[in-house]
């Protein structure tokens, strides 16, 4: 048997996109969120264990998931390849000449004799968006694990998602966001980001079926169009809409729900110097109280970490209407409710 025939007999189910789950599926989880938020201790993972692999920094996946594992009666483990742990390969037939002293072929099946749950933060590596378009390293995990691999952010952010709908569930005091208008806008920041935030915010905005502006500079800044493509098949699908616009004041007049986040210009991967003068001239699409004032007393959110006074103003970030720290807090109950449902029942 060569290697490549080394895979689990059956997929467990995964949690790598919203995409792959359903609506009713996506809701219930949801509902779950809001019954652990009220009854936070619950033995519903008792005795079992969930392994974090982060390739990149985080603060609050990293601490909610670690404290939302241990208020279920689950046990997490932290593990940071390639500091504390192995620096791992990923790619299929990688002759492992360079640092890396173990693959993910072992670590994912290894791990899945340990825990019940993997979960996997692995960013793109922003040289080569044909080659980080492929979620390799996830991918790699979702192939020979034998329990459910968890997508802690990769080139899409689906827990962030889980957290963003229940938020505004909760903000207008409904489950059916039919029908609002719902502003995704770039912002500047002085290095360029991961477009996973962006990628999901356009499909969990249009799954919800309310009417998406993506506002962006120009034509450069358009996601991937696998999730341009996505998004208008969800909007479709779910009686919304879902529409690019490079007009700031025409985005945000009237609009409901203002989420903010930066992300890199995909043709630029590789080439970022060649970016830096066009991103320096859109400074002026920072959230601030004059462009928030045109809306219908829209709601503000960020998926943080933001620079304050570069992304959104202080006026904003500390407004009312800001949402950024109860969809942080919702991050903690959004994957409790995950990880008790998808938890393998294999130990
Ligand atoms: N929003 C989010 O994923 O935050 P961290 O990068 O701090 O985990």
């Amino acid at each position: 048997m060569s290697l490549t025939e080394i895979k689990p007999a059956t997929q467990p189910k995964h949690f790598l996109s919203t995409q792959d789950w359903q609506w009713d599926e996506l809701s219930a989880l949801i509902d779950h969120a809001i019954q652990l938020k009220s009854n936070p201790i619950q033995p519903l993972l008792k005795g079992k264990s969930i392994a974090l692999v982060f390739f990149n920094p985080s603060l609050r996946t990293r601490a909610s998931f670690d404290i939302g594992a241990n208020q279920l009666g689950a046990h997490a483990v932290v593990l940071e390849p390639g500091s504390g742990s192995w620096e791992m390969a990923f790619n299929e037939g990688e002759i492992m000449d360079g640092p890396a002293e173990e693959h993910a072929k072992e670590a994912a099946r290894v791990l899945s004799r340990y825990c019940d749950i993997i979960a996997v933060r692995a960013f793109p590596k922003f040289q080569d968006w044909s080659i980080d378009r492929q979620d390799r390293v996830l991918n790699a995990f979702a192939t020979h694990a034998t329990v459910p691999i968890i997508n802690m952010e990769t080139i899409t952010h689906p827990c962030q998602e889980l957290a963003h709908l229940m938020t505004l569930r909760e903000h207008f005091g409904t489950n059916d966001l039919r029908g609002k208008k719902y502003v995704l806008t770039w912002t500047y920041h002085p290095k360029p980001l991961n477009t996973a935030v962006a990628n999901s915010a356009a499909l969990i905005a249009t799954r919800a079926g309310m009417d998406v502006t993506m506002l962006c500079p120009n034509e450069h800044y358009l996601l991937d169009e696998r999730y341009m493509n996505a998004a208008s098949n969800n909007a479709a699908q779910s009686g919304g809409s879902f529409s690019v616009s490079h007009d700031i004041n025409a985005a945000y007049e009237d609009a409901d729900i203002v989420y903010a986040k930066s992300w890199g210009a995909i043709p630029f991967f590789g080439n970022w110097d060649a970016e830096k003068p066009i991103r320096d001239q859109h400074k002026h699409f920072i959230v601030d109280e004059a462009k928030m004032a045109l809306t219908n007393n829209a709601a503000f959110s960020h998926c943080l970490p933001a620079r304050r006074n570069i992304k959104a103003t202080d006026a904003v970030m500390d407004s009312p209407n800001s949402l950024i720290i109860e969809e942080a807090e919702n991050r903690l109950h959004a994957q409790k409710a995950l990880m008790a449902a998808i938890a393998s029942t294999n130990h």
